[in-house]
């Protein structure tokens, strides 16, 4: 891990950081796959992210996935701008800002990895670890990721 990246990941909330050492516990055998754990959620930033947004999330992802659904297109359609972590920030109202970065925690991760040079390999794989896999190896961090 580069010194950046090792900022990044330390920048984590404790939760995030005790969750991305679980997975990337599991994931030893293959260290592009290990790092790509350890760093999936820095998108997750603590300045986007309060802890009552993360938790609302959750009960709607459970509750009212429909309801969730619908507010995260709501609010991608008012952010403005190119990159992920611009249109975070174009956002006004920190619960807006918190569903769009909760949504797109994969992405914002993914451009602050590309911004510290990180291998494109790990950079995809975070980018869509919320997504479909689209490899074997993408396939192992989904499995894991979703258990912990
Ligand atoms: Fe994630
Ligand atoms: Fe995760």
């Amino acid at each position: 891990m580069s010194g950046g990246e090792a900022e990044l990941f330390l920048s984590m909330k404790r939760y995030d950081l005790a969750h991305a050492m679980t997975v990337a516990g599991r994931l030893r055998d293959d260290p592009i796959l290990q790092k790509a754990a350890l760093l999936h959620d820095a998108g997750k930033l603590s300045s986007n992210l309060g802890l009552i947004t993360r938790w609302l999330y959750t009960m709607l992802e459970l509750l009212m996935p429909r309801r969730l659904l619908s507010m995260v297109e709501e609010v991608d359609a008012e952010a403005v701008g190119q990159r992920p972590l611009e249109r975070a920030r174009s956002l006004s109202g920190s619960w807006k800002r918190g569903l769009y970065a909760q949504s797109h925690h994969g992405e914002i991760a993914a451009e602050l990895l590309s911004g510290l040079g990180s291998e494109e390999d790990l950079i995809q794989m975070v980018a869509c670890h919320q997504e479909d896999p689209s490899s074997e190896r993408a396939r192992r961090l989904r499995a894991v990721d979703d258990r912990f």
